[in-house]
């Protein structure tokens, strides 16, 4: 499923933030034909949003700009206070002013922290998120709750370790895997026996896609987990590498203590709102993404690689 196969006429937004390399993200929209639909706009451009939102009129927003990432936070704060606070308010904010029917929005499994019972539920009160990343996230979900609303319904959605083709540089999947294409040592900044519940981006989309025309959620907070909920060790990974004949070199460094030591999702919430629920499993999420890496360049995916290094 996709917008495109819906027949849902969209405009995309993105300020191509260079936290990672711009080339991918512009050889993305080439490779699905919507230069002419993406549109250079920064959403903490509050005049620019609102003329954009006069000229399209949206009926439906699917609010995924933000910056991304748990460690740069640390080292560069002001794009995690801009573009998720401050730009998310505005984008919510237009929404509201031009009475879209829904506004869906991304969060993350991080606001879950490390003190969550597992399988993580939507209903558990969540109050040690462990990054300014994940503070921002936290911070999303209760400006939906608080900002009076008028006609826009706002529904939430904690996202889990996506992975696929097209998938951010700067992450454990794409880095594997590029490693082993480039013939470079995979820099482990994790423990081992850290758990992650991988999700399949073609899962996550097609949950977003369904959101946009489904009446009824049954999540009273309006929150819902995206997940597999069928979390894996990076030791599992690794062996999931090795059985698909993916080889690494693994140098192992300090762990990151930004890092949460594990997620996992509790899909019930989706499964009662007759939502998609994830079905990908990990070897074949990584066979996919395996394969549309190596239709890419060697040179052009070493300067993605790179970048983010
Ligand atoms: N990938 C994951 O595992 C994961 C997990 C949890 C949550 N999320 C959330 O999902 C969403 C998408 O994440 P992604 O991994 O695809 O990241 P991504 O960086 O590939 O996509 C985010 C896009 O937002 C754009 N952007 C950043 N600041 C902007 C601004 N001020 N104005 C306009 N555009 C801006 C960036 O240029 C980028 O292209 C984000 O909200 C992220 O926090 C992702």
């Amino acid at each position: 499923m996709s917008l495109q196969s819906e027949s849902i006429e969209a405009v995309g937004i993105d300020n191509f933030s260079p936290y990672y390399n711009v080339d991918m993200k512009r050889s993305h929209i080439r490779s699905i034909g919507l230069q002419s639909q993406v549109i250079d706009v920064d959403i903490c451009d509050s005049r620019a949003l609102h003329e954009l939102f006069k000229d399209f009129q949206p009926t439906h927003v699917i609010h995924l700009a933000a910056q991304g990432g748990v460690r740069a936070s640390k080292t560069d704060p002001i794009p995690y206070l801009m573009s998720n606070q401050t730009g998310f308010l505005n984008v919510l904010s237009a929404s509201e002013n031009f009475g879209c029917a829904k506004f869906l929005y991304a969060s993350s499994s991080s606001v879950y922290g490390d003190l969550s019972e597992a399988p993580f539920q939507e209903s558990q009160t969540l109050s040690a998120p462990k990054s300014l990343y994940a503070l921002s996230k936290l911070s999303n979900e209760l400006i939906a709750k608080h900002l009076p609303s008028k006609d826009t319904e706002r529904i939430g959605f904690r996202f889990f370790t996506v992975y696929g083709p097209w998938g951010r540089p700067d992450m454990a999947v794409f880095r594997l895997l590029a490693s082993s294409l480039l013939g470079e040592k995979f820099k482990l900044t994790a423990n081992k026996d850290v758990i992650r519940d991988f999700t399949y981006v073609k899962d996550v989309s097609n949950i977003l896609i369904a959101a946009l025309s489904t009446q009824t959620m049954v999540s009273e907070s309006n929150i819902l987990n995206i997940s597999a909920g069928n979390p894996f060790t990076l030791n599992e990974l690794f062996q999931i590498l090795e059985e698909l004949e993916i080889h690494i070199e693994i140098e192992e460094t300090s762990a990151d203590p930004l890092d949460v030591k594990m997620t996992h999702g509790s899909v019930a919430k989706l499964q009662e709102s007759a939502l998609p629920v994830p079905l990908t499993h990990l070897r074949d999420g990584i066979r996919e993404t395996w394969k549309w890496m190596n239709g890419i360049e060697k040179d052009q995916l070493r300067a993605w690689f790179e970048y983010s290094s």
